[in-house]
Order: C-alpha cells, then structure tokens, then sequence
C-alpha cells in the first residue's frame, strides 16, 4: 500500500500533518526522524515536519538528506524547510522579531504545482524564531509574505542525461541543471505550516503534493481498511481464540467488531463493571454488544472497587486502586477461560491472543522522537507474563476520527460510535473525596439528566448539543456543602458541577457555551429531581491551565 513518511523533528503539530495527510485517503506513518525506512518499497513520498529546535542548536536533529533527496519528493514544513536549506547551501538566521500567527502570501507562483489552486494573498500561519535568508544555489523561491522572503522554495526536477525527467508528474516543469542541484525529485520547502486549520488553503498545498506530486491514488479508506484488515487477522490469528478486554468506549469496541468479522465466536470479550459507570449504563452496552453479535462476558466487580477504595480520597491512589483491581478482575477471568474453557487446541484453538483497541496517538506518544520507548503503552503492563498472550491490535494505525469511520463502515450504532470520551476510572475521578455507593448513585442521577439533556437538545442547525461537545460530565463537590431552602425547609447538602468542552483531541480544550435555557432546565431539574443535590455551578475553565477532569 502506498505510503507518505512523516519524519518527526518533534514539533507539536507533526500528528496534525498526519491527520491531513490521512483526510486524503492517503496512508502515512510518523516515524522519529532518524528512523527512515529504507527499503520500504511502498514509500512515494517525504514530509519533513517542523520542530522545537533552531538548526543551529547544538541539539538539534539531523538526517542524512542523500539517503531519501532525489528518491522520493520532499516536503519540509517549517524546521523541515530550514534544515533542507541550511544543510544544502542556504542560510537560515534569527528572524529579527519572532514570525508567528497568520500572515498573507503577497507573491505565490501560481504556476508552481504546490500551489495549484491558490489565491494570491492566502492566509498562512507562521511560527518560527529563525528564518532563511538565501536558499541553495539551483532552488527558486516560490512565495513571499511581507516580511518572509522565503516563505516557500522548490528545487525544480532535473533533466537527466537521457531526457527523463523524473518518475513525478510534474507536467513540464523539468529545469536546466544548475550546479549545485542533483536530479530526481523535487524538494519543497514551506516555512509556514499548511497543517494547522488557521493557513486556509493548507489542506490544498499537502493535496498537491500527496495527490499530484507523490502520485497517491487516495485508495485508503475505512472500507478497503475493513476488507485488508479482516483478511490480514485471518491469516494471523489462524483457528487461534481471543481475549479482549471492552470499557464500553468506541476504540475498544470497534477493535471487537472488526476482530469478530475475522474470526467470530472465537473472540471472547470482558467487560468489567468496577460499579462506576454512568448510570444503567453498563446493562446498555451489554445489550449493544449482544446486538453487534460479539461474544461478551460482563462480570460485576464492583463490590471489591467499592470495598479497595473505601476511605480513599487522593485521586492518584484511586487510580492506582481501581488500575490494579481492573487487571486483577480481568485476569482472574482470562485465565478461567484459558484453564477450563478452551484449554488446549482441542476445541477450535486455544487463547494465545490478547485484542485491545490501541489507537495511533497511543502509540506515537509512547516513543520520543529518538525512538527510545518513554511511556509503556497501556494496560499490557499488568498481564502475568505466562499467560503468553500476543498481542492483537488491529486498529492501531488509525486516528480517533478514521475509528469512528470504520465503526460506521461495519455498521456499528451511532451512539456507540460518537460516544464522548469518558476516563477508565469513571465516576471515581468526578467524586472529590473518598466513594461511596450512595455517592456515585447521586451523581449517576445528575450526570444523566445533563447528558440525557444533551442529547435532546438540537440546535439551529440540526446537531445536537451532545455531538457539538468533545465531552462532558457531572462533578459531584462531595467535600462541600451549602445552604439551601427547599419548599419550607433548609437544606445543607452538596453542589454538583457540570463540566463540557470542546476540543479536538483532549490536549486542549474550551469550555463549551451552552444555552442559558438549557442550562437553566438541567439546573432546576438536578436540584428538583436528585436528592442529595442543591446547587448547579458551571466549570468555566479551559484546558490548559485546568484539566478536563477535576481529579
Ligand atoms: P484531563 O483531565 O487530563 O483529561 O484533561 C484528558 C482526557 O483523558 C481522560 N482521562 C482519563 N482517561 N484514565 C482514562 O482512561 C484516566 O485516568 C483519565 N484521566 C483523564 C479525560 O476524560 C479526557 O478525555
């Protein structure tokens, strides 16, 4: 399958560049920047990313430029265009102010194939602390803003000895050779960074060069996805059984759906209630895995969560409470099955594989950019090493946004599919100070009635507000207490807060802006219909500096 290689430079928008490169229909993989894969036929072609460094910096990354220049096309974003010159013969200096936020193309080539489609004046968004001030001898520069010169240069295609251009369809673009410049494919370089949503006609710019320059075929979608990936698990998983561990969440489930497609009954699903779930909603998700056919057990642990975290009030320690009962409930039945159940190969084949519903970012963040692991991925830590389970992780080279199209293309629910993010340790992290049943009754009944409202609201255009927010939640303040009066009497009971942003990916976040009349309904109906509750407040506060979640 055709792939476009990120390099990482470790800017904070490298994912972005793959995330675009993904609305494509185009397959890529981020590697760190050192680790270009050679003799991967498929590559056609190279996006050098930007980075937190300067070239100068004594740390600063760098790459060989001989081992992909003239194989393949390049595109260097940022320090990706800054190292290319730099290295090549140009000159990068400190920009005498720093370049950041959104500027204007004053001088495009329009002619350049980069460019196909721009408009003069494109809006771009700049960041960076140095700046070229000469490219390399045989470059051309290809656009300006008022104050970046070299807001853009190419190194056009050369003619080799025989009159071939280059493998690119680059449609008439071949150049005399100037000295200096090798043949092969082109280079790009952009200062600015066409990734981010703020340069208008980025999405343009990687399409030109993913699609026109690079050649792609844009044949990766979430239906040839589904038809690889059910064949390539039939072949690796063979008459083999699976252990899977669901959390209700969509990443999870999608992974069960797509595994049961290759191998049906011989995927096994657990799904733990640890007791802090949203309210009912551990009977809800039965019944819709049952519906997608998947084979699921559902043990009710939460007795023992309930018991490990009596008196518990630091949210760290609650973590770690509920982290290692979780892998304690789900081994003690992993192992029931692989012991008594399918023990051997006998009987259809034995368990010899763990499912999970790790995702890309997961796994990108689990590597710095020198490749060294610097957070183990997930949950695996935890499984006793003689159960000898593979690991199966089928959508681990999927964004959040292609898990959800894939869910869609096997037909799974809606609402399973655009289910809001919700933490591992549940309603545990929503109750300041230590848990109680009574207590996660309460704010199950407050939480619901919010994101029940949520779903019901629709808006001018047709959403609800459920879908127009990332996420959202009930807080329950079990630390405080307030005055109140209700009908003839006092109350000195508990404020709730509710909690709803927006965000793209969780790293950042707004708070949502909700509607006064449906704020003013969900206020008066929590205080009316849960006991326990009086007092609404709104957390209006953005991530960074607070968090999404209040523990
Ligand atoms: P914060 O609170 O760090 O949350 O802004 C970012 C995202 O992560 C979720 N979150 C968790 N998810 N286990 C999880 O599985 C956790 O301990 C946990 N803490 C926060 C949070 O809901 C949000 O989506």
């Amino acid at each position: 399958m055709q792939k476009i290689i990120i390099l990482d430079f470790g800017s904070q928008t490298t994912q972005l560049i793959g995330r675009r490169v993904r609305e494509l229909d185009t397959f890529c993989e981020i590697l760190p920047y050192n680790k270009f894969p050679e003799n991967d036929p498929d590559v056609i072609g190279v996006i050098l990313s930007g980075s937190p460094f300067s070239v100068y910096d004594p740390e600063a990354f760098k790459i060989d430029l001989d081992k992909i220049r003239g194989r393949y096309p390049i595109l260097g974003i940022c320090y990706g265009a800054q190292f290319m010159s730099h290295t090549l013969g140009g000159r990068v200096e400190p920009a005498p102010s720093r370049e950041y936020g959104r500027q204007h193309l004053t001088t495009i080539d329009l002619d350049n194939p980069l460019f196909k489609g721009f408009d003069l004046g494109s809006q771009v968004w700049m960041s960076h602390g140095d700046t070229i001030t000469a490219i390399p001898e045989g470059f051309q520069c290809i656009a300006s803003t008022e104050t970046v010169k070299y807001a853009a240069y190419w190194s056009a295609p050369l003619s080799s000895p025989e009159g071939d251009t280059d493998v690119l369809n680059v449609e008439g673009k071949a150049a005399e050779a100037p000295s200096g410049a090798v043949g092969g494919a082109p280079i790009w370089g952009v200062q600015f960074h066409p990734e981010v949503f703020h340069s208008v006609q980025g999405t343009q710019l990687l399409k030109n060069f993913v699609v026109d320059l690079c050649g792609s075929t844009q044949s990766w979608s979430a239906a040839s996805f589904v038809d690889t990936t059910v064949a390539e698990l039939k072949e690796q998983l063979g008459n083999d059984r699976v252990i899977l561990g669901l959390s209700g969440g969509v990443d999870s489930s999608v992974a069960a759906v797509l595994i049961s497609r290759a191998i049906g009954d011989r995927l096994t699903c657990i799904f733990v209630d640890h007791g802090m779930l949203r309210k009912n909603e551990f009977t809800q998700v039965m019944e819709d895995y049952k519906c997608l056919g998947l084979n699921v057990i559902g043990v009710d642990a939460s007795k023992k969560f309930f018991a490990d975290l009596a008196g518990v009030t630091d949210p760290e320690q609650k973590r770690k409470i509920i982290g290692r009962d979780f892998i304690e409930v789900f081994n003690a039945e992993a192992q029931r099955l692989m012991t008594t159940v399918f023990p051997s190969g006998d009987d259809g084949g034995a368990y010899r594989w763990l499912g999970q519903g790790t995702i890309y970012p997961d796994r990108i963040e689990s590597l710095n950019i020198t490749g060294k692991v610097i957070k183990s991925h997930h949950n695996v830590g935890g499984l006793p090493k003689e159960m000898h389970l593979q690991l199966c992780e089928p959508l681990k080279w999927l964004f959040k946004d292609e898990v959800r199209r894939v869910g869609r293309q096997l037909g799974m629910p809606e609402h399973l599919i655009s289910r809001h993010p919700f933490p591992g340790p549940g309603l545990a992290v929503r109750i300041l100070g230590d848990i109680t049943p009574e207590k996660v009754q309460i704010l199950q009944n407050a939480d619901d009635i919010f994101i029940r409202g949520l779903r019901e609201y629709v808006c001018e255009d047709g959403e609800t507000l459920y879908n127009k927010v990332w996420q959202a939640g009930a807080i329950l303040l079990s630390t405080v207490r307030s005055v109140g009066v209700m009908g003839d009497e006092r109350t000195y009971e508990h404020p709730v807060a509710l909690r709803a942003v927006t965000s793209t990916d969780a790293m950042t976040a707004d708070w949502a802006h909700l509607p006064y009349d449906f704020m003013a309904r969900v206020s008066t109906d929590i205080i009316n219909q849960v006991r326990g509750v009086n007092r609404v407040c709104y957390d209006i506060s953005s991530k960074p500096p607070a968090t999404i979640e209040w523990e």
